[in-house]
């Protein structure tokens, strides 16, 4: 009986069709998951968590990546810091994923204990001549940019998220987004590969008849619909929506609210995002069903609802920033067709439950938007994997940012000798 040789990553990546979708074996391959796991996961700066995660020193909260795990701790300092969650004796885990507060991290096996500075600060029975100061936590690169914590797991981590910061903090300044809360969280377990998840994100091709929810706060058509299928009423509306737009950005721009689109999202870029502030539809709050604030205690020190939606995106996270909440959410996979979604609802720190906002309201959208978006995942991977299954050419007017995608995916492999 013959062997079936599978084709290589590469192979696969360079099979592909310019202006279409990878090819299915790319979302099941268990070498092709581990593969994305070192490269994109463990090798780019990626997003773990908010400061809001642990506000107070002591506070842990423990991310697992593959077979990688990070702690993620606030220093008696209060400054946020990152290690491997690897004991520097027999290699025990210090902690299990999720979140908690300690005194000092203590290994559950023979209880070597860590600072939260990730020094060994206590041993029995290791000898006279034993040196602890050479037995530290590993620590991990860590960037605090706004309220997102990010991580990077390589030695040397990619030097372009410099590039990310000097764009982001200045647009989440005016928001003090470390001054905020965890309304709520939430998690789904999305039944996809990871690159399905952020496939979908990056097109709202399906948000029509996909999001009804989500659709009341922007218009459908400003996502690049191809003007000569519009009708003309639609076209009135695109045309008022983005006067309406001009109009808004013209004002936010002169307080200092920064809105135009910055965009790295080429092969060259590491640290790919993109920003933009973009006009809220209705009432122009926020995303919400009736596009009101849903917090009544707004973000940072501004008194006006209006400011828009400054959204950012990362190759493994999402994020909208309003008046009156953020909605962050990061991805990680967990196995070839399982990806993890981890969503956080940020409020000013000091907004009360029941009297400042209400969860429901505050979360409704969201919660419909990422469960319909964990629904069309799971068709999109389950139909890729049919051997009847050949990619189809993406829109030229709605799904550039998909291609962009898939195009710096191949280029970071072959970044990475893939
Ligand atoms: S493995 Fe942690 S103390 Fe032994
Ligand atoms: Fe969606």
């Amino acid at each position: 009986m013959s062997e079936v040789q599978l084709k290589s990553l590469g192979e696969l990546i360079r099979s592909r069709e310019s202006g279409c979708g990878l090819p299915g074996e790319v979302f099941i391959r268990s070498d092709i998951f581990d593969t994305d796991v070192d490269v994109f996961f463990h090798k780019h700066w990626i997003l773990v968590g908010v400061t809001a995660d642990i506000p107070e020193p002591g506070d842990v909260s423990v991310v697992d990546i593959g077979k990688a795990s990070i702690i993620l701790v606030r220093d008696d300092d209060e400054n946020i810091r990152a290690f491997r969650n690897v004991c520097r004796h027999r290699g025990a885990r210090l902690k299990d994923a999720g979140k908690s507060t300690v005194g000092k991290l203590v290994c559950p096996y023979h209880q070597w204990t860590y600072d939260l500075d990730g020094s060994l600060c206590h041993t029995k029975h290791m000898g006279k001549h034993f040196d602890p100061t050479c037995r530290s936590l590993l620590p991990v690169h860590t960037k605090v940019v706004g309220t997102h914590v990010f991580v990077c797991l390589a030695d040397e981590p990619p030097a372009d998220i410099g590039k990310l910061e000097a764009t982001m903090a200045p647009r989440f300044a005016p928001y003090d987004l470390q001054n905020t809360k965890i309304a709520h969280e939430a998690e789904i377990i999305e039944d996809g590969n990871w690159k399905l998840v952020m496939e979908n994100n990056r097109e709202c091709y399906h948000c029509e008849a996909g999001h009804p929810e989500l659709t009341v706060s922007f218009l459908p058509e400003d996502f690049g619909f191809s003007t000569d299928e519009m009708t003309e009423e639609s076209l009135r509306a695109l045309d008022d929506y983005h006067k309406r737009n001009d109009a808004s950005q013209q004002g936010w721009e002169k307080e200092g609210l920064l809105c135009s689109p910055v965009e790295e999202l080429g092969g060259d870029v590491a640290t790919q995002f993109r920003t933009q502030r973009l006009v809220i539809a209705g009432c122009g709050e926020s995303q919400t069903m009736d596009t009101k604030v849903a917090c009544q205690k707004l973000l940072g020190r501004s008194s006006r609802r209006d400011l828009g939606d400054t959204h950012m995106w990362t190759h493994n996270s999402w994020t909208h920033v309003m008046s009156d909440h953020a909605m962050i959410s990061y991805i990680i996979p967990l196995t070839p067709e399982k990806t993890l979604v981890r969503t956080k609802w940020l409020v000013h720190a000091d907004a009360i439950e029941g009297v400042d906002y209400d969860v429901n309201k505050l979360t409704e959208v969201w919660v419909a938007t990422n469960a319909q978006d964990a629904s069309l995942v799971a068709i999109n991977h389950r139909g890729a994997q049919d051997p009847g299954y050949i990619p189809g050419p993406y829109s030229p007017f709605t799904e550039t940012y998909v291609d962009q995608f898939v195009d710096w995916y191949a280029a970071r492999l072959k970044a990475h000798g893939v």
